[in-house]
């Protein structure tokens, strides 16, 4: 479970362009026949893979999965561990800004000091998802 504070922090470098490349390649795979909006992600893990995820939407339009649902599944089906890094792109490759929902999905996963890129540059999870409520508030009763 993350937690900000004491947990082993990131370190090192973000390979950004790796990640760009992870979620374009993702985004290709994308089911998106409604929106005709597919959605590429891609994360760094805080031990070093690149997971990635495409949104696959659905005829009864409320069940889409976000890109970032699948990127989350692919977190757990290969190892777990904790996001140390995210990216998300549309179909022309630009930066894409995680839903709401996709947020709270990331922020559960997110490894203290996780970095999102943003439309205005690189941003931590917590500059996107602040005062978020998530596994803390379930740890002890208030
Ligand atoms: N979408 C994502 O996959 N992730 C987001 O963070 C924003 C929206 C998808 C859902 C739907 O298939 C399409 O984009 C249009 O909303």
């Amino acid at each position: 479970m993350p937690d900000d504070s004491g947990a082993p922090g990131i370190s090192g470098v973000v390979d950004w362009r790796l990640l760009e490349a992870a979620a374009v390649a993702a985004m290709r795979n994308a089911y998106a026949p409604y929106s005709k909006f597919p959605v590429g992600a891609a994360a760094l893990t805080l031990d070093g893979r690149i997971i990635s995820g495409c949104n696959v939407e659905n005829a009864s339009y409320g069940l889409t999965l976000c890109a970032e649902c699948a990127l989350v599944g692919s977190l757990h089906m290969t190892g777990g561990g904790l996001l140390r890094a995210f990216y998300c792109v549309d179909a022309q490759g630009s930066i894409l800004m995680p839903c709401g929902r996709c947020r709270q999905l990331l922020y559960e996963f997110h490894a203290p000091g996780m970095e999102i890129m943003t439309t205005q540059g690189i941003k931590t999870m917590d500059q996107v998802l602040p005062d978020a409520f998530g596994p803390q508030d379930l740890e002890e009763p208030r």
